[in-house]
């Protein structure tokens, strides 16, 4: 009987708990007080059998100091809350909790990209935003007065200079040139960067935008190789089964030119507004390198050939989370960066 009580008390007193004074005032007259259950117990055990004393005994003082270690204890933890709360902080309030920032979306845009080409054994290279003609337009194949540099409309810095005028640059094509002048062949790398281009800003089009960059040049690389490549990026970026298609396009730098278009992300392919009903949606402009370019950067375009590729992040992105309106990415809303929040913090 005493023995059932002083278990079932014990698991009293080890379950209780509290910062709160008054509470604890209660526990210590029930359990210790001059009425209290411990003066009982004992007034109980004054009757019991001597054998019964004998095992008893002990088990009922280490009761007592249980109890008495408990009250010790918790009379603490209230003396640090009531201390606490007369310096008006009160310890006994949950905590206010914080909130973890996430990436924009741009930028797990751009690692993922980086990623993929990592795995194929691109590096990532990188460039000046603040470019002169040279790099930005004459090294990669524009004629001079060539409507082709109308092309891209420039913000230009300051006129003139070693290499031509000074602007900040209208695409990471730039940094194939800075990288295949400073190395030699094999070149296998990706160019992610921020671009400039003077135009009005709309839900479509922005000053600044982002890119990444491909060159791979070594020998004898081919069409198929820049094919297999990009065929790769887009089933790991989109998913196994999307389709490609290469139309024939033009740019100064590369020869021939192509334009890659995906099957529709959103529709699969059967027509939506994205694709403007057509299945279809550009994703970046690529081609095979012209010889000038490699000539103008001190490379043997008869020993090596490569491909080159460009793509704008917004427009992945956009494929990604359907953001059709391109200020979001720079208004800095918070309301907005935090939907993309990634387990790859
Ligand atoms: N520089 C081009 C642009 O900004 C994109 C581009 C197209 C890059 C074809 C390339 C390429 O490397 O081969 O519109």
């Amino acid at each position: 009987m005493l023995q059932e009580k002083i278990t079932q008390y014990t698991e009293e007193i080890n379950a209780f708990s509290t910062v709160i004074v008054d509470e604890l005032e209660q526990f210590r007259i029930k359990f210790l007080g001059t009425k209290g259950i411990i003066k009982d117990i004992f007034d109980e055990f004054k009757s019991v059998s001597p054998e019964e004393k004998r095992t008893l005994g002990k088990v009922l003082n280490e009761f007592k100091q249980l109890a008495e270690a408990k009250y010790q204890s918790l009379k603490e933890g209230t003396e640090v809350a009531e201390t606490s709360k007369d310096s008006g902080l009160d310890m006994t309030l949950p905590g206010e909790g914080f909130e973890i920032g996430s990436r924009h979306p741009l930028a797990l845009v751009r690692r993922e990209i980086v990623e993929i080409f990592n795995k194929l054994g691109f590096v990532v290279a990188e460039g000046p935003e603040i470019e002169d003609d040279w790099h930005n337009f004459s090294a990669l194949n524009f004629p001079e007065e060539h409507p082709a540099r109308d092309m891209q409309d420039t913000f230009f810095i300051r006129k003139g200079g070693e290499h031509g005028d000074i602007a900040l640059r209208t695409h990471t094509s730039s940094v194939q040139v800075r990288m295949m002048e400073a190395g030699k062949p094999p070149f296998r790398a990706i160019m992610p960067g921020r671009v400039y281009r003077n135009e009005a800003i709309s839900a479509r089009a922005h000053c600044f935008f982002h890119q990444v960059e491909g060159l791979y040049v070594d020998e004898s690389v081919s069409f198929a190789d820049l094919k297999q490549t990009l065929f790769y990026f887009v089933q790991e970026l989109y998913g196994e089964g999307t389709k490609v298609r290469f139309r024939p396009s033009y740019f100064p730098f590369t020869e021939p030119s192509a334009e890659m278009d995906i099957s529709c992300t959103i529709c699969k392919g059967a027509g939506c507004q994205l694709c403007k009903y057509s299945g279809w949606v550009e994703i970046l402009g690529c081609g095979m390198v012209d010889p000038n370019v490699l000539e103008n950067c001190g490379i043997d375009s008869k020993k090596y050939s490569g491909f080159a590729f460009g793509m704008g992040i917004e427009r992945i992105a956009n494929l990604k989370f359907e953001i059709k309106d391109l200020r979001l990415f720079s208004e800095n809303d918070a309301r907005f960066l935090k939907q993309y929040k990634s387990a790859l913090i």
